[in-house]
């Protein structure tokens, strides 16, 4: 048997959701194809709160990195930092060959308002990007009071990462104005890595219009004029469109306030569970994650141990995110480590997880 995961992704992905992925394959150039395509777009624009394009990908979450600059951006742009991941996305737009002006953050804060605020107002920023949610801090930030500071800057473009709180914790996409928003399949989404979805807002394909070298595979141009027919530019991977039509039927059958009411529960309960053990968390008051509980050791638990031991006892658990611990272990201060609670698990898996990890917490 495998171990169940309580990693921060890939999550643990239902059985009737892997046996979609078993589907006898079709042609991608057939009306089948165009029926299974076509059919994924009101769960999605629905999850994601949005009536723009939900543009699919056959490629890990990181292709939209390169999306939203390749695509969006001709030269500036403007990225938050609270975290390794929004930290890569900086890094993504310097790969890219873009001017990237970084509001810096010390991992476990969130993105401010007032932050955003003062430093578009330098000017010469074509797009704003940033993380929803910190995965390797668990930190979630405040989107609405963001939004009120973009609705200052019309010609600002804003990109969201969304990766690891998509389908977790809702994000209301065209109410906040978000150009292009983003996730992962492997996270909130409880399916296996190898599909990403984004929301594209109409004023990203006219500013691709005037973007060059958006390259090939990436190109939101191409991508639209097939998705209007229900196709692809070319061959997707057929296995995850059905494990995901499968899943967008299991979230709506759940409805999708309840799932985002399973995760707050799932945290809160994990949040307390910590409190309970003296444990601190990491991530900033008013700003902790619904999808990922990232704990500071205080207590100097020898967390590779343990996690072998739980590993053992069928649960995979994370010992915190590699360089944030190596950073905090230089700079002499207690390392992290995180439980997940995303995507299909329940708040009675999370209780079964922390009973399990109940004999190592020293107090
Ligand atoms: C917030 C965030 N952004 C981006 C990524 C990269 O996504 P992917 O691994 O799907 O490319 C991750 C992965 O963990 C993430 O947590």
């Amino acid at each position: 048997m495998a171990n169940k995961l309580f990693i921060p992704g890939p999550t643990e992905v239902r059985q009737e959701v892997l046996e979609a992925l078993a589907t006898p394959q079709i042609g991608h150039r057939t009306e089948a194809f165009k029926k299974l395509f076509g059919g994924l777009k009101p769960g999605l624009q629905a999850i994601f709160f949005t009536k723009n394009d939900v543009l699919i990908s056959t490629s890990s979450g990181s292709g939209f990195w390169e999306v939203s600059i390749r695509c969006c951006v001709n030269k500036r742009m403007l990225v938050a930092t609270n975290g390794a991941f929004s930290k890569k996305y900086a890094d993504v737009g310097e790969a890219c060959a873009r001017e990237v002006e970084r509001i810096k953050y010390d991992y476990g804060k969130a993105v401010k308002p007032e932050d955003v605020d003062k430093a578009l107002a330098k000017g010469g920023f074509e797009a704003f990007g940033m993380a929803h949610n910190e995965t390797s801090t668990g930190v979630t930030s405040h989107m609405e009071e963001i939004a009120e500071v973009m609705k200052k800057y019309p010609d600002v473009l804003w990109f969201v990462d969304a990766v690891s709180s998509l389908g977790g914790i809702k994000l209301e996409v065209d109410k906040l104005g978000i150009d292009i928003c983003f996730t992962s399949s492997q996270k909130a989404f409880a399916m296996p890595p190898g599909l990403s979805m984004a929301s594209i807002s109409p004023r990203c394909y006219e500013k691709a219009k005037e973007v060059p070298g958006k390259g090939y595979y990436f190109n939101i141009l191409d991508l639209k004029k097939e998705y209007d027919t229900d196709q692809t530019p070319y061959t997707p991977s057929i296995p995850h469109l059905y494990a995901l039509q499968k899943q967008l039927g299991r979230i709506m059958e759940e409805g999708i306030e309840n799932r985002f009411q399973r995760h707050a529960e799932m945290a809160e309960y994990t949040r307390g569970w910590a409190a309970k053990h003296g444990m601190p968390l990491f991530s900033e008051e008013g700003c902790h994650s619904n999808t990922v509980t990232c704990l500071l050791n205080t207590r100097n638990l020898d967390m590779k141990k343990i996690k072998k031991e739980m590993s053992a006892q069928g649960y995979s658990i994370d010992s915190g995110y590699g360089k944030l611990n190596e950073k905090l272990e230089a700079e002499g201060k207690p390392t992290t480590f995180r439980i997940a609670h995303m995507g299909d698990l329940t708040l009675a898996e999370i209780k079964e997880l922390t009973a399990a990890l109940d004999p190592y917490m020293g107090g």
